[in-house]
Order: structure tokens, then C-alpha cells, then sequence
């Protein structure tokens, strides 16, 4: 009798684990890297994603996830982004995107930011592949 319980609680335990295992997929789905390399044409302008320079008016994108504010040799930073020290990890990242202008005050990037949350969770993924 008890053995028998137990085999179907850990039957029912293993559908529950499958249902919890699934569920953060649905709850923050991961950013979409090919809709964000279309969202980086906004960027473009400014960005290259080369690693090898020349720089355009903004540092190259190559390699910025979990970089440090203001690290890119032959870029021209405001001061106040040369001093943040920020690293560029996504949480920074997202919020510099909405408004860069709240996160690093003064910054020379004259970019309104991007209000929508999964354009800018898909461009983060795209920055994430930029090596
Ligand atoms: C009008 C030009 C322009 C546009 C458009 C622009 N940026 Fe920038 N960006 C800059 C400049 C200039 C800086 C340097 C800012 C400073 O030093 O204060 C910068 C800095 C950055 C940094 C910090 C890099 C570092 O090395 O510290 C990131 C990250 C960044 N931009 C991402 C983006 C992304 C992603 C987009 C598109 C949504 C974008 N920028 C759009 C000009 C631009």
C-alpha cells in the first residue's frame, strides 16, 4: 500500500519537476540575436561591431558584454562614462539602453533609448554574440 503511494507520488513528481523545468521559458523568454542584430540598425550609425576598429562616433560593440565602461583604446568617452565604472553586464546594459542618459548622466551618447522591453532583451542577445 505504501510502496504503491509512493511509485505515483514520484510519478507525479517528475511531471511536476518537467512542468517547473519548462516553466522559466515561458515566464523571461530568451532574447531573439537575429530580431536584435535588426534593432542594432539603430545603433549602426554610431557602432561598428568590428574588433579591429576604425571607431565610428561610439566604441565598437565587439566584445562589450561584461566589459568595462569606457575600455575601448582609440574611442573618445565623455569623461563621465570614462569614470562610471560601470561593467556592461546585462542588467546595465538594459537599463543604459531604455535611457542612457538616467544611468550615466552627461554621457556624450545622444540616443533617446528604446522603450520596448523585447527590443531591447533581443539586442542584448545580438551584443552577446558580438565577440
Ligand atoms: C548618435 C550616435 C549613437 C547612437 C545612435 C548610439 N550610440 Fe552608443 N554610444 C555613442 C557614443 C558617442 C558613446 C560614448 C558615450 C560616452 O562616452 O559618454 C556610446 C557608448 C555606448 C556604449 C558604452 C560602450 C563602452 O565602451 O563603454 C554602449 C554599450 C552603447 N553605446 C550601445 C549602443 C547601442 C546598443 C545603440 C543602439 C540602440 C547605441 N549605442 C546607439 C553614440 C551612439
Amino acid at each position: 500500500m505504501t510502496k504503491r503511494f509512493l511509485t505515483v507520488s514520484a510519478a507525479a513528481m517528475a511531471g511536476i519537476a518537467a512542468t517547473v523545468a519548462a516553466l522559466p521559458v515561458t515566464a523571461a523568454p530568451a532574447g531573439d540575436a537575429a530580431a536584435g542584430k535588426k534593432v542594432f540598425m539603430r545603433c549602426a550609425a554610431c557602432h561598428t561591431v568590428s574588433a579591429s576598429g576604425p571607431q565610428k562616433m561610439g566604441p565598437t560593440m565587439a566584445g562589450v558584454v561584461n566589459r568595462k565602461a569606457g575600455a575601448v583604446k582609440d574611442a573618445r568617452y565623455s569623461p563621465a562614462l570614462a569614470k562610471s565604472a560601470l561593467v556592461w553586464n546585462e542588467k546595465n546594459l538594459d537599463a543604459w539602453l531604455q535611457r542612457p542618459s538616467k544611468v550615466v548622466p552627461g554621457t556624450s551618447m545622444a540616443f533617446a533609448g528604446i522603450a520596448d522591453e523585447t527590443q531591447r532583451r533581443d539586442l542584448i542577445a545580438y551584443l552577446k554574440t558580438l565577440k
